[in-house]
């Protein structure tokens, strides 16, 4: 019998640059969210931080105020927030949010979700498993968008991070806390801990988008698209997702085939 793959790759697009990606992205979410608000439902969105996203997001602004998209239809869920950081720290992912993004367009500050930083360690597991449930509730993630950390991760899904973690505490990689230590002004600031949707979580989502720019993601990349599946480089599960794609860059295609 002639074969039928026994497993799909992810899609990847390499493009000219970011801007070029971004603007792709941005149009296929903005549908989404049009055709969601035609038929009176919400979308439900998966968001990152980190420097990638951040043209992402000002194509978004763009949208609002140039071309009246709405988000007041729009539910939000973030990927994951440091532990231990008072919320308006300049480095916590709310902070980010609101900066970046929450604070130009005008999606409802009660669609808004972001993992608490602040919770006594004896809250944690209740908050975690609260906000699975209102992912749940909201009908499920619609669309995310990652990035790639330079352990593999998504989110803060660090190695060893099964395929079926839900939201949780995670201890971060070094690596990570290194790439993170100028932001903070030193690697001693930099937090230890941080809460993180799982990779089951992020799996669930119907379409998922990761963004990768710049030669330095380059080596990742290729682990992630064309190395095994491991929990090694939990961005290498998304290659068993039904609808999932890569976004690069030139340099981040670089040690592509
Ligand atoms: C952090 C975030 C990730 C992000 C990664 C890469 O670890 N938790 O979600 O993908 O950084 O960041 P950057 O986009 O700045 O390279």
């Amino acid at each position: 019998m002639w074969g039928v793959p026994l497993m799909t790759s992810p899609a990847f697009r390499v493009f000219d640059s970011p801007a070029a990606a971004v603007r792709e992205l941005a149009f296929e979410v903005s549908q989404l969210i049009r055709s969601r608000a035609a038929a009176g439902r919400q979308a439900v969105l998966g968001l990152a931080t980190g420097n990638t996203p951040l043209l992402f997001y000002r194509e978004l602004i763009r949208l609002h105020r140039e071309e009246g998209l709405s988000f007041t239809n729009v539910t939000s869920f973030n990927l994951d927030e440091y532990l231990g950081l008072p919320r308006d720290h300049a480095e916590t992912y709310w902070t980010f949010m609101h900066r970046n993004l929450l604070d130009h367009i005008d999606l409802p500050a009660a669609q808004v979700n972001l993992p608490c930083g602040t919770l006594p360690d004896g809250e944690i597991n209740a908050h975690c498993a609260a906000y699975e449930e209102r992912i749940r509730q909201a009908g499920g993630l619609d669309f995310q968008v990652l990035g790639i950390g330079r352990t593999g991760h998504i989110g803060f899904n660090e190695p060893g991070s099964p395929k079926d973690s839900r939201t949780r505490r995670i201890q971060l990689d070094a690596m990570t806390r290194q790439d993170a230590a100028a932001a903070f002004g030193g690697l001693e600031q930099v937090p230890t801990h941080a809460l993180t949707m799982g990779c089951g979580t992020i799996l669930e989502a119907r379409r998922i988008v990761l963004l990768a720019w710049g030669e330095h993601k380059a080596p990742i990349i290729r682990e992630a698209l064309r190395g095994p599946v491991t929990d090694q480089v939990s961005a290498s599960f998304l290659q068993e997702h039904p609808n999932a794609a890569f976004y690069l860059d030139r340099g981040a295609a670089g040690a592509l085939d």
